[in-house]
């Protein structure tokens, strides 16, 4: 996407979460502050963008769909908390500043995650409310985005993740575990947020199938090219350590297939993303240019 575009429409996100969380005054006030470092002041906002223009790709009014982007980037930033932490990835660096863990000490940091991951669902709640979703759309958002949050979802790919890196050897069935793990991990919130764009939209079942498709590879694309990124990115570009999957035997494309064929495989993914993009009726643009971006992105 042309960069302007994407910092113009990042910089929406950051002002609408801005407004969605608590002032840093609210009592407890390190809680409040920790949230707010953690979620303002960064982040590329890929998957609040997602969730308005999903909406507006099928016929939709993208500032229906802002409650649903404040409250994927506050599941995904809680994500990053946790992530983050001494006994999962053991990062000290995040959007080019310290951990929240590094800042406000651990047992914050969980907190913090707790606190957006709950803080998330209340604003969803509040969608009839803001943005005049009915019922029935803001419990459907609702369920989606918990199970793609949860267990069987982003939780459960997060746990695969670590267990297969503790493990250390190879795995019986490598390939198949490693797809799992990122079909889970990050594949299931953003497949979440464009079926969920869909549905305050007025997707078809149909329109919701081709989302669904488009989620899914670009889920695939997006997390080989986070892990290529580990090997060969900048830390300056991306705001986060690189060169750590390997060192802690993480189960990634470019360790499985190699550099090349990992790349090919995004690049495949994203052919599939454009190709779902033909089934949706309005303006695609912007569903266009981030799975473009997908790949040749180096933050
Ligand atoms: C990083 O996600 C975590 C992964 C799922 C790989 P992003 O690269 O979207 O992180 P921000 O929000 O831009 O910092
Ligand atoms: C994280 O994957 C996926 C999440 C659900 C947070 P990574 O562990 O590879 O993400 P980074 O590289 O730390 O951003
Ligand atoms: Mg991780
Ligand atoms: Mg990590
Ligand atoms: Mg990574």
């Amino acid at each position: 996407m042309s960069v302007n575009l994407l910092t113009d429409k990042a910089r929406e996100i950051e002002a609408l979460l801005d407004e969605v969380l608590p002032p840093v005054s609210t009592r407890p006030a390190p809680i409040h502050e920790a949230m707010r470092y953690a979620v303002l002041g960064g982040g590329k906002r890929l998957r609040a963008i997602m969730a308005v223009a999903a909406c507006e790709s099928v016929g939709g009014d993208g500032r229906q769909a802002h409650g649903l982007a404040a409250a994927v980037e506050m599941i995904h930033a809680y994500s990053l908390v946790h992530d983050d932490l001494p006994s999962m990835d053991d990062d000290d660096l995040r959007r080019g500043k310290p951990t929240v863990h590094r800042k406000y000490g651990e047992a914050v940091a969980i907190l913090t995650g707790d606190a957006l991951l709950t803080a998330a669902f209340a604003e969803l709640a509040r969608m009839p409310e803001k943005y005049g979703i009915d019922f029935a759309t803001t419990v459907a958002v609702i369920a989606e985005l918990a199970e793609a949050s949860g267990s069987q979802g982003m939780v459960g790919g997060q746990t695969a993740d670590i267990l297969a890196a503790q493990a250390g050897a190879m795995a019986r069935d490598e390939v198949e575990l490693l797809r799992y793990i990122h079909s889970h991990k990050t594949g299931a919130l953003f497949t979440a947020v464009l079926r969920c764009g869909g549905m305050i939209g007025g997707a078809s079942p149909r329109q919701l199938a081709s989302l669904t498709t488009y989620g899914e590879h670009f889920g695939l694309a997006f997390q080989i090219t986070d892990d290529i990124l580990d090997e060969i990115g900048s830390e300056a570009a991306l705001g986060k350590a690189t060169r750590k999957d390997q060192a802690m035997g993480k189960l990634t494309y470019p360790r499985v297939f190699g550099l090349e064929q990992a790349k090919a495989m995004a690049r495949e993914s994203v052919r599939q993303c454009l190709q779902a993009l033909d089934e949706l009726p309005e303006d695609t643009h912007i569903l266009r240019e981030l799975a473009l971006m997908v790949v040749e992105r180096d933050r």
